[in-house]
């Protein structure tokens, strides 16, 4: 495989990727970077070989959900940074699942990081980095026709059984899945006739938190947030576990 990759122009920048128009219609190109950014971009930063071990963990994370039914955007690994993916239009929601309290919703509620939810939480914010992505209410997505009732279930049924697998995954490995983000995009008919939702974006450390399940040792963008040190080690670690090659092209 080459790391050149037939690819159109860029559409988009983001903080940890670049997408690219692909070749074929319908299709773009997914570039993770080495960059990485916390509190909404207030922290910088680079993780030299990060782009490569998310890449290839989302690519793993993306078929096996495919393989219990949930449809994505994944088409194929291009090569070390690059994904090709179905063109969707992205619904403006972090869908935020949470098995175990960490992060935003220990400070916002003044909760003990580490205390295990009874049950699992779906929280949506709105996907807006100028705001800094609020938090909102089943509400707010119906009353602004963020999306409807129907893709609304939908968004709970698909998301309440990814979580049921990747934490059956991550605990066959050690690690606990505390919680992670997920976005949806809406795939049109080729005659725009209609619609069907998949999951979108990626699934990599950089967007869940995971825990050694003995040590409680932290494997994911926390060792960035919190300059704990050690982030690509931590990185390499899950993909290790989950039995994925890091040999690079580069
Ligand atoms: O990560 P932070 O403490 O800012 O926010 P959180 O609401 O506690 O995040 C919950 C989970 O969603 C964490 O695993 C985050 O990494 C992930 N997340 C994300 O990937 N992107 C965001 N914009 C917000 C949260």
């Amino acid at each position: 495989m080459s790391q050149k990759t037939l690819k159109g122009e860029k559409l988009y920048e983001g903080k940890a990727k670049i997408l690219f128009q692909g070749t074929e219609p319908g299709t773009i190109v997914q570039h993770f970077k080495d960059d990485a950014t916390a509190f909404n971009a207030q922290k910088k930063g680079t993780i030299t070989g990060k782009g490569i071990i998310n890449n290839k963990i989302t690519e793993f994370v993306m078929i096996n959900l495919e393989r219990i039914g949930i449809p994505t955007h994944f088409i194929d690994r291009l090569n070390d940074r690059e994904q090709l993916v179905r063109e969707v239009e992205i619904i403006p929601l972090e869908v935020i699942v949470r098995n175990i309290v960490a992060g935003t919703m220990a400070k916002r509620l003044g909760l003990e990081e580490g205390r295990r939810l009874d049950r699992p939480l779906i929280e949506f914010s709105l996907k807006d980095d100028d705001l800094g992505d609020p938090l909102l209410a089943e509400e707010h997505i119906l009353s602004l026709d963020l999306a409807d009732d129907e893709e609304l279930s939908e968004i709970f049924d698909m998301t309440h059984q990814i979580n049921d697998f990747l934490r059956g995954m991550f605990a066959g490995v050690g690690i606990e899945l505390v919680d992670f983000k997920l976005e949806y995009g809406r795939l049109y008919d080729e005659d725009d006739a209609g619609y069907v939702l998949i999951l979108a974006d990626e699934f990599s450390p950089d967007n869940c938190r995971l825990w050694d399940l003995k040590t409680g040792e932290k494997l994911d963008k926390d060792r960035f947030r919190r300059d704990l040190g050690g982030e690509v080690e931590a990185y390499e670690e899950v993909a290790r576990r989950l039995g994925i090659s890091l040999e690079t092209e580069e």
